[in-house]
């Protein structure tokens, strides 16, 4: 489609609209946002797990917020962090967290992001429960990785997450051997000194680190919507004997739900990766910029009001 490239950076430009994102807070979920953001409030982010618990997938809870400057905001973005896993807990969900160290004040200083994650995973580790540490754009990358060191020398309940667009991630996956990690084929855009800008390199790359993580016997979880990668990793997990209690499928909420179900069926762990809360502007126009036939989301959501 001859409009796919200028729509796909006209959405990336608005996922990082500070003015944007800010005013969209008080809209409420907008534009058929409801179909992939699970409510404003963790009470109804809780809900829709357990509906989706009973049909047999697992989830992962995200509270919504990224790219936070202020010290107040972070401490309150933390604050939120350990009630979504308490309310996890006295749920009884089967459900972990995911979040993003720039809303937990990666911007503001390392040590200050450390403290707070540490009190996050602490958290997570009382409830015996696991925390991932979702990956941002580039210029966050080794700082993650950084925070994710030090916090596993006290923890190992806590991952991050690998992107095989970048080149480095051959040379992470191999450093991270033994960590849980999720694998995705990245969401940002990145410039060609750091990232291949050729789908079938990302994929070639995607499957090259899925494979590498699997056979050094690390945990994996293969974060993707593409059945084409998913019948790989079928096929290469029989046929290596590689059992299927070493690595899961995620998918996003709202996103190819009868594949999912499929694979609950055929036995295989799926967790579905749940956003909620007020801060879901920059999320839903990254997934439009993915697939900018996602745009039929946010015409059916104005058509339907
Ligand atoms: P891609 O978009 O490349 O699509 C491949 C093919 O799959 C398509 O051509 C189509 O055939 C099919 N397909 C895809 N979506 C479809 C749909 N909705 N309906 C029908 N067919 C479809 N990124 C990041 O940078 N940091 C992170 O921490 C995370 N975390 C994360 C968690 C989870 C659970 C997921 C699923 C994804 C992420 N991502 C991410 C996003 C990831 O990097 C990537 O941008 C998206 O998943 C899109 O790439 P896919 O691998 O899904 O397939």
């Amino acid at each position: 489609m001859v409009l796919e490239q200028p729509m796909k950076l006209f959405f990336m430009y608005l996922s990082k609209n500070k003015a944007m994102n800010k005013a969209a807070k008080q809209w409420g979920l907008k534009f058929g946002a409801s179909q992939v953001v699970a409510g404003q409030s963790v009470e109804s982010a809780i809900e829709k797990v357990k509906e989706l618990n009973e049909k047999g997938l697992v989830c992962t809870l995200d509270h919504l917020g990224e790219f936070v400057d202020s010290r107040e905001e972070a401490l309150e973005a933390t604050e939120y962090c350990i009630k979504t896993l308490e309310a996890i807990a006295a749920s009884g969900a089967n459900c972990n967290l995911s979040l993003k160290m720039t809303q937990l004040g990666l911007d503001i200083s390392d040590e200050f992001c450390l403290e707070n994650m540490r009190r996050i995973v602490q958290t997570a580790k009382d409830y015996n429960n696991f925390v991932r540490i979702d990956m941002e754009d580039h210029s966050h990358c080794q700082q993650t990785l950084d925070i994710l060191a030090a916090l596993r020398k006290e923890f190992d309940n806590v991952g991050t997450v690998i992107q095989a667009y970048l080149f480095r991630a051959e040379q992470d996956i191999a450093d991270l051997k033994g960590i849980s990690l999720r694998l995705v084929k990245g969401a940002y855009k990145e410039s060609a000194e750091v990232a291949y800008q050729d789908k079938n390199q990302v994929d070639a790359n995607y499957l090259n680190i899925i494979k590498k993580h699997l056979q050094s016997g690390s945990y994996t979880a293969i974060a993707t919507h593409d059945h084409q990668i998913i019948a790989e990793v079928k096929k290469f997990t029989k046929e290596n004997n590689i059992p299927q209690s070493q690595f899961e499928f995620q998918m996003l909420y709202g996103f190819r739900t009868n594949l999912q179900l499929e694979l609950v069926k055929e036995g295989y762990t799926t967790r579905v990766y749940v956003p909620f809360g007020q801060d879901w502007f920059g999320y839903f126009m990254r997934r439009m910029a993915e697939r900018p036939q996602n745009v039929s989301f946010a015409l059916r959501g104005l058509i339907s009001k």
